[in-house]
């Protein structure tokens, strides 16, 4: 056997979405697209440890007993620091933690305030996250920062959403460069039905529901299932890195919502 041929990976191995053995933290992963994302990663064979803000009992929310849980702010460095200290080596990041809808302020705003805690909560925020997890991540591991539709296309009212996105996914391409062998991915979901949209009257979001149904190319109202087969994806193709995963049912492809 030659030199060359030991060092070569067997073109024929399959690839596997098989996670066993690895350890999986989701930041913003006790809701929502995180939620989801937990549970595909769970399903997949990994220990996950989902982080955000608030601390629930295994009584008050049962479904997240098979993961490990960790309250930290992802605005706060120290916290950050602290608890990937505590947190250790792990396999794969994954960021989905962000600001409430409405929270970013309009542009002609008296002050800048609503933009200025936006960029915080996820723009510094998902920074924050990877670069205290990339010195703990193997080669191979990986980093998924998420953002959303708004990154490529303006909406009235959403200049501080849109700015942020597009910040996040420069700066997920260039950590590609930046850390590699670590692998650094976003994804940028489409509507997806969450908690997120709790903030509207039911009847608004019973509409929007109909509208991306009625008006997505797939004809899906995307679920946090959906995002977490494609992070799963994302954490065990061992090619991917610097990519912008759309996952959104063609919601860029169709004018729906303003
Ligand atoms: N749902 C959609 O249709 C959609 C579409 C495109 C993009 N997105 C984007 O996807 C991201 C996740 O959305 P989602 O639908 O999953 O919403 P979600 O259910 O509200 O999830 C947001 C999560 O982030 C956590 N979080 C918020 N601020 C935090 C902070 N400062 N530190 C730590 N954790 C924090 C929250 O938990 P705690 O309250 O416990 O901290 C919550 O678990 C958001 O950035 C959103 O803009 C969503």
């Amino acid at each position: 056997m030659t030199h060359a041929s030991l060092s070569r990976p067997d073109p024929t191995s399959p690839s596997t979405y098989d996670l066993s053995g690895k350890r999986v933290v989701v930041v913003g992963g006790k809701t929502g697209i995180g939620l989801g994302i937990a549970k595909a990663a769970h399903r997949a064979g990994a220990a996950v440890t989902v982080a955000s803000r608030r601390s629930v009992s295994a009584a008050e929310r049962p479904d997240l007993a098979e993961f490990e849980q960790i309250s930290l702010d992802i605005r706060d460095e120290t916290a950050v620091r602290a608890a990937f200290e505590t947190i250790g080596s792990l396999d794969h990041l994954v960021v989905t933690a962000g600001p409430e809808l409405g929270s970013w302020g309009a542009f002609m705003d008296e002050d800048m305030r609503g933009l200025r805690s936006y960029l915080e909560g996820k723009f510094l925020g998902s920074w924050t996250c990877a670069r205290h997890a990339a010195p703990r991540l193997p080669p191979g591991g990986s980093i998924t920062l998420l953002t959303g539709g708004t990154a490529a296309k303006p909406k009235r009212g959403l200049t501080a959403v849109m700015a942020t996105f597009a910040a996040v996914e420069a700066m997920s391409r260039s950590l590609a460069l930046e850390l590699g062998p670590v692998r650094v991915n976003t994804i940028r979901p489409g509507y997806v039905d969450t908690g997120l949209w709790d903030a509207l009257p039911e009847a608004e979001r019973a509409d929007l529901r109909e509208k991306v149904r009625a008006n997505f190319p797939a004809r899906h109202v995307g679920t946090i299932a959906d995002i977490g087969h494609a992070a799963v994806f994302l954490m065990t193709n061992p090619y991917v890195t610097g990519s912008l995963l759309e996952v959104s049912g063609g919601e860029l492809l169709v004018d729906w919502l303003f």
